[in-house]
């Protein structure tokens, strides 16, 4: 008792001498344990994502990006199996060896946090689960705010993406259950004042009336769910039903045939690419082909990528609340992800992580960060000034081998 009571009036007095003469620390001093320890290794740090430093964005208002990283733990819309809501620590977990040091993508040849971009990790959004209503508005109001500020780069520099989103800030979401893609949605349409169009990779297609669920007992609640929000969305005019698509399929339907498909309404505004079409198109560079038809590449139509991880095989990707064998492989995904680089990509989530249903190599998680990784190169890339090639999978439109130079 009396040790613990003197060191704790040394501490008293420490902390009071080095109060009364809080001298500025000396430059040269700085500078050495800069030297020292400004450095992190993959496995040390705070887990945010790829060793961004940790904030919390919706309470500091000074905060400007021009992508921003943001967690959605929220999992009480789903039908199967709940836990997405620590989605978000795992990815972020996951994300360990991606430093701005050593992420050079050699696919798309930039590294994305180390070129013009300022991206940030703006920590998560804290989602009621005890009331779903409250969390859809909860969601929407901060999609918004972070949403609304301007990015960093500013419209008329020679950086970041022209066209509609020219001096806008991006959001990529880490999930959560799917269902934050209707928050999202609503945030996208209030910012850029049009339909937006969407481009979904999931087993699923999430456009179903929510009567599929239950035919007599419905509230405006049971609406809100992971399998509708999408036709909700579309009911609500958000959605550009000329150019949305869906890809990776392979869901069981309801009744007993593929009248799901022919349903008047949201079904029709979205393109289908099915899980096994990869192989009647020749592989991922067909369905890259088909995808880029279909959505174009106008930089004045903003483009809203949601990728559900159950769009992979559950033989990687197993943390997952609604798994369907027979999915992409994440070589054959993350392939097509690059292919689409040149799409108007103005906001992204990655959903359905469910780390209860991981491995013990957590290849959900791994699979979700390199997603989240290859999506935010795509749009450091769209905003570099220049055309760096590379389109992976096209390397015949490729620039030619860089010189040796000299100094090497
Ligand atoms: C898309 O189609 C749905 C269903 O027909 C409709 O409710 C919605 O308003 C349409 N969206 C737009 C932006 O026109």
């Amino acid at each position: 008792m009396k040790l613990l009571g003197l060191l704790a009036l040394a501490g008293t007095a420490l902390s009071h001498a080095h109060h009364d003469d809080a001298e500025v620390v000396p430059e040269h001093l700085r500078a050495e344990l800069l030297k020292k320890w400004d450095q992190e290794f993959s496995f040390t740090g705070h887990a945010s994502f790829a060793h961004l430093k940790p904030l919390k964005c919706l309470v500091e208002p000074d905060e400007h990006y021009d992508i921003a990283v943001i967690g959605a733990p929220f999992d009480t819309a789903v039908s199967y199996r709940p836990g997405a809501r620590f989605g978000p620590r795992s990815i972020r977990a996951a994300s360990a060896r991606q430093m701005a040091g050593t992420a050079y993508n050699t696919r798309a040849g930039i590294n994305p946090y180390s070129a013009w971009a300022t991206v940030k990790d703006c920590g998560d959004i804290p989602i009621t689960p005890f009331d779903n209503a409250l969390a859809e508005r909860q969601m929407y109001e901060a999609f918004l705010e972070l949403g609304s500020r301007p990015a960093i780069t500013a419209a008329d520099s020679k950086y970041g993406t022209k066209g509609i989103s020219a001096g806008k800030a991006k959001l990529v979401t880490l999930g959560g259950d799917h269902s934050v893609a209707l928050p999202a949605l609503r945030a996208l349409y209030q910012i850029y004042q049009k339909p937006i169009t969407v481009l979904h990779f999931d087993a699923h297609l999430d456009t179903w009336n929510p009567i599929r669920y239950s035919a007599y007992w419905q509230s405006e609640q049971t609406h809100f769910n992971h399998g509708s929000f999408f036709h909700k969305a579309s009911r609500e005019g958000l959605i550009c039903n000329a150019t949305s698509a869906h890809a990776g399929l392979r869901t069981r339907l309801t009744g007993v045939d593929d009248g799901d498909y022919m349903n008047p309404g949201p079904e029709q505004g979205f393109m289908r690419v099915h899980a096994d079409d990869i192989d009647e198109l020749g592989g991922p560079m067909g369905v890259v082909d088909k995808l880029i038809e279909r959505i174009g590449l106008d930089a004045n139509q903003p483009v809203y990528l949601s990728v559900d991880i159950d769009v992979l095989d559950p033989a990687t990707a197993p943390g997952t609340g609604t798994p369907e064998p027979g999915g992409w492989t994440t070589r054959e995904f993350i392939r097509i992800l690059r292919g689409i680089e040149k799409l108007n990509i103005v906001g992204a989530d990655i959903v359905e992580v469910s780390p209860s249903y991981d491995n013990k190599g957590e290849t959900t998680a791994l699979a979700a960060a390199q997603v989240a990784f290859e999506i935010i190169t795509s749009m450091v890339k769209a905003g570099a000034g220049e055309d760096l090639g590379g389109w992976y999978g096209r390397k015949e439109t490729v620039e030619e081998p860089k010189e040796v130079k000299d100094e090497l």
